[in-house]
């Protein structure tokens, strides 16, 4: 069991990690000090886990939520729902709300206890690799028609219990989603567990070897929301291969390829433009054989370069007529530049092919 202590501007908080923590709640959170406690969770989640882990908690008054899977869950009507439920279960301000679940659950578990009666406590238990991401800098949402996370608000939670048992029953797919958030963050902050992380295919790991990966992306997180909590500076690195993947996911259709596969696309092209504009060499093939050996579905087609450049142009980062991307002066120093759509669609243009080569290569 590790612990990982995380600074927020209103309070900290430790993220633990370790195999069946998640039946040791009352250890790592004064269970006791709260009125009740409201869990809130996902169909799959709730199948192959819910029941023991609801057992578990220590507490007289424990009512849970069970929200379909996936990212359409993070909808206004569901979020209203929530606050329903938790209001007609009688929920004060001293009631405690647990997320337990993937990212979708994280952010709109968060996002109701960020809003009910003005804020009240709430811990993370993620059940994804990916939610090692999510579940680490209180950032909590539901999207709206018009986009993703465009309703939110920077919520920290109170304690994070990682229970790596957990990711035994993760699809392929996930595995790899989540993965990709762990080489972004080898790829901004530290080469050497870069290499380490695409030594091995993933095919050959076991729950418990992402565990060191996973506290890693963890510490490497947490160094750069404490410098920087509501993104105004350094925390915007973390979106490194996010413009453009992004873009990717929103065109094929949320659902259809997961956030991690597409935002691997985004990582290989990022490094692609970093060569280009720095005149360096990066790992950007070798890590593209790595995701192609994995299979990642790393494939962009030229008819679409209009739709991924408009695709790029709705993103946050966009500041007079300049889509900024994060880039790599070299594994492990990111900077932001900006862009215009001339450039950007030349160099994606030139990617592509540059892609098709590889391909042919094998
Ligand atoms: N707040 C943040 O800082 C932040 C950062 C990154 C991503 N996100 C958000 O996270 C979401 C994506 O998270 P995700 O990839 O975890 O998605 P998810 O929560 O939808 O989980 C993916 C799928 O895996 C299933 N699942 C979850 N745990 C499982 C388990 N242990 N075994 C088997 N199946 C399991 C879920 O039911 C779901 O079908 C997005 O909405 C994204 O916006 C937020
Ligand atoms: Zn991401």
């Amino acid at each position: 069991m590790k612990s990982i202590h995380v600074k927020a501007s209103t309070h900290s908080y430790d993220v633990t990690i370790g195999k069946n923590i998640r039946f040791d709640l009352s250890k790592h959170v004064p269970l006791d000090q709260y009125s009740s406690v409201f869990v809130i969770t996902d169909e799959t989640v709730h199948d192959r886990y819910g029941e023991s882990f609801v057992q578990s908690i220590t507490h007289d008054r424990v009512h849970t939520a069970i929200i379909p899977s996936g990212e359409q869950s993070k909808s206004i009507d569901q979020y209203y729902e929530l606050l329903t439920k938790a209001l007609s279960y009688g929920t004060d301000r001293k009631g405690l709300i647990i997320a337990f679940g993937g990212g979708v659950v994280g952010d709109i578990a968060g996002f109701v206890a960020a809003t009910l009666l003005r804020g009240i406590d709430y811990i993370q238990v993620p059940t994804t690799i990916l939610a090692h991401d999510s579940s680490v800098g209180g950032k909590v949402a539901i999207n709206h028609p018009l986009g993703k996370n465009l309703i939110g608000h920077f919520y920290a939670p109170k304690a994070v219990i990682y229970d790596v048992d957990l990711l035994k029953s993760l699809p392929v797919h996930e595995i790899r989603s989540g993965y990709t958030e762990l080489i972004k963050e080898a790829l901004i902050d530290d080469p050497i567990l870069f290499e380490q992380m695409i030594e091995h295919s993933l095919s050959s790991k076991s729950a418990e070897d992402f565990i060191p990966f996973i506290q890693r992306g963890i510490e490497i997180k947490k160094r750069i929301v404490e410098e920087d909590e509501r993104e105004s500076g350094v925390r915007a690195y973390l979106n490194l291969g996010h413009t453009l993947g992004h873009a990717i996911e929103a065109h094929a259709g949320y659902g259809k390829i997961t956030h991690g596969e597409a935002v691997a696309i985004g990582l290989i092209f990022c490094m692609y433009v970093s060569e280009q504009q720095f005149s360096i060499h990066l790992p950007t093939k070798k890590l593209y054989q790595w995701f192609v050996k994995n299979e990642y579905p790393i494939q962009l087609n030229e008819a679409d370069i209009e739709n991924y450049i408009s695709g790029m142009k709705k993103d946050k980062k966009v500041q007079q007529n300049r889509i900024y991307m994060v880039l790599l002066e070299t594994v492990g120093k990111p900077v932001s530049v900006g862009f215009t759509t001339t450039q950007l669609t030349a160099l994606l243009t030139e990617f592509i092919k540059e892609m098709h080569t590889w391909e042919q290569e094998g």
